[in-house]
Order: C-alpha cells, then structure tokens, then sequence
C-alpha cells in the first residue's frame, strides 16, 4: 500500500508540473482525485487491509490527497495569469502609432471652412469674456422679427425675405433672433455671441446665398457708446485676418439699433479695384452694427436708462471669402469635394 501511494503521488506531482493548460489540470485532477480516480479507488480499498496498518496508510493517503489538490491548485493558478498575460500581449496594440497612412487620412474628412472660422471666432470672442450662445433655426416671429422692434406689418421685415412654415412660424432670417433669447437667460453686464445658419428667400449670386451663416454679439453695460462697438470689431477684423483690414462705417438702417451702421471691408479678393465678389465697388458689406435700440432692450427686460449697449451681425460666409480670396458664395454648399479639400 505505501508504495502504490507513493507511486500515485510521484505521479500526479510529474503529471502537475508537465500540464501546459487548465483543461489539462482538470483531467489530472479527475485522474486522480475524481470518483474514479486512482487515489480516491486506493482510498475506498483502505477498509481491506489489516487494521493495524489502517491508521497510517489513511493518514499517508490524506497527506497526499491534499498535497496534490494544492499542487493543482498552485499549478491552475500559474496557468490562468500565463494565459491572461498571453491574450494581453496577443492583443496588445500601440496606442501611439499614426491611424492611417497619409492616403487614407486625406479621405478622413475636415471641419468645413465656414465652421473652422465660426470656432476661431468663438475662441477670439472667449477670451474678450464673451459668452457664446445658441438659438433655433426655426424661430417664431416674436424672435425674429417683434421683439426687434419689427412689429407685424413693420415695413423693415421686407429688408429680409423670409421661409414661412405652415404654421405661421419662420426660418430664422437673421442671427439677431439670439440677442432676444440671450437676454432672457443672462442679465447685465453681460457679452454674449451666437453664430448660426440663417435663411433667405433670394435668388443666388457670386455674393448671396438663401442659406449661410452670421455670427450675432452683444453687449451690455453702463454707458457703452459707439466707441466700444469699434474697437471690438477692429480687434475681431484684425486677429481674424493677421493684419489690420481697411474698414469703414457708413450710416445703416436696421430697427434693432439706433444709431445702426454698415461696417464694409475693402474687398481682399481685388484690393478695392473691383470684382463680381464685391460688385465692382471695392467694398464689401460685412458688418451690420449699432447700438442696441431702447425699445429692444424693453423687450429684453432691461432698463435702457440704466444700461446700453451695442450689437453687430456679421456675416461668416463673406468674412471667409475674403480670408481666403473665395470667389464665389456659391462654393460653400456645393458640395464640391475639390473645393473643401483645399482647407
Ligand atoms: C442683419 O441680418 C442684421 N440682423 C445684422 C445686425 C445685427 C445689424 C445686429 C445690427 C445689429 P443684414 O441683412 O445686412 O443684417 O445681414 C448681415 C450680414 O449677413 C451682411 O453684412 C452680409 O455679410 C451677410 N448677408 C446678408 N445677406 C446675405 C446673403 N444673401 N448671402 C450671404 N451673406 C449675406
């Protein structure tokens, strides 16, 4: 008996060492220590032989019985991390290689150079400490139109043709609708600025779209005047083009401001000799402005004895042509791939 138990443990232990998986520990373990394994059979056949050597034969085979299961054990748990480790390094990948190659990168697509300018825009206005706002694109009269101070059968509403709805609401004509929202949820002082897609019922050419975008801003404080208004808009001009853009500011109506203006800048793609971009003038109307009408600051809720302001809406479409010398408005929504891969 001692020798086939010694026999038995000699070979489980070799058996242990030389697995090489966990299905292999298990059938070991059932080989040995299962129902009918050789040392559970060897354990049952104890009450056969003589009662004086029961006791130390029983103790013996216990003994191994438990030297076995923790050498399984031990053996399991050295195969499980060793198998972990091995899928971790199958899989393993570098986080800090390139993606693609330099072909499949030109097809990963870019932000559109109207968006890559509205978010330059938002950075500059930032860190000017103003807030950047959003608004609808499907906007009720009030927004667009009444609370600027353009009452129904205003004749300035027909300055913007406008989309209607079924239901009697609009497509937003002009970012201006953001200054009416934006001061419902902030109080003064505040800066704010909100760019958007605005729409307008009018034929195409080289300078207008019926869909492009503005950015509108806003500012409200104790005693701003005109000069506030000018600075801010030569400091947008000046970090948006890297130099100083020739400007100039002309009398403009709109009923939202009083005093309102027209800030044009001299045309980039003809240097003020005249082209089709800025209809042989020189110039180009790029920034609406003024200082904030009374009546629109009622209609916000504020005090306008208390506080002024100015606002402004310029439009990103024209701004964006004149950085880049784009000839035509057209380019934008064309969906030319040619043409958006350019930047
Ligand atoms: C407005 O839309 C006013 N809401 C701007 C404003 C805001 C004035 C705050 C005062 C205070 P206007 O219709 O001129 O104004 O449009 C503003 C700018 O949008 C224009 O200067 C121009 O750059 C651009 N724009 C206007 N119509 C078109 C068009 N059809 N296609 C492309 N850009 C346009």
């Amino acid at each position: 008996m001692e020798h086939e138990l010694a026999d038995i443990r000699a070979a489980a232990i070799a058996a242990i060492q030389a697995a090489d998986s966990v299905d292999a520990i298990e059938e070991i373990r059932i080989r040995y220590l299962g129902r009918k394994g050789s040392l559970t059979l060897l354990l049952r056949s104890l009450g056969n032989i003589p009662a004086e050597q029961r006791a130390a034969a029983g103790k013996r085979a216990n003994e191994f019985k438990n030297e076995i299961e923790s050498a399984l054990e031990q053996k399991k748990n050295e195969l499980t991390s060793t198998a972990a480790r091995d899928l971790l390094r199958a899989q393993w990948i570098d986080v800090t290689l390139d993606c693609a190659t330099a072909t499949q990168r030109e097809d990963l697509g870019r932000l559109h150079p109207i968006s890559q300018i509205q978010y330059e825009i938002e950075d500059i206005f930032a860190s000017m400490g103003f807030e950047i706002l959003d608004g609808p694109e499907v906007e009720t009269d009030y927004y667009n139109f009444e609370a600027l101070n353009m009452p129904r059968h205003h004749p300035a509403r027909d300055m913007q043709d406008t989309f209607w709805t079924e239901d009697g609401n609009l497509l937003r004509t002009h970012t201006s609708a953001i200054q009416i929202r934006g001061m419902e949820k902030v109080s003064p002082p505040f800066r704010i600025v909100g760019p958007g897609r605005v729409f307008r019922y009018e034929s195409t050419d080289a300078s207008h779209e019926n869909t492009f975008y503005q950015v509108e801003g806003m500012m409200v404080d104790r005693d701003i005047n005109v000069a506030h208004l000018i600075f801010v808009m030569k400091q947008l001009l000046k970090e948006i083009f890297q130099r100083e853009a020739v400007v100039r500011l002309r009398p403009g109506y709109f009923p939202f401001v009083e005093p309102g203006f027209e800030l044009d800048i001299q045309c980039l793609i003809c240097n003020g000799a005249g082209c089709s971009v800025c209809r042989q003038s020189g110039w180009v109307e790029l920034l609406p402005c003024g200082l904030v009408h009374p009546n629109v600051l009622r209609m916000g809720g504020i005090d306008p004895k208390e506080w002024s302001g100015f606002a402004f809406g310029l439009g990103l479409n024209r701004l964006v042509m004149m950085k880049y010398g784009i000839n035509d408005i057209r380019h934008f929504l064309s969906g030319d791939i040619r043409f958006l891969r350019q930047f």
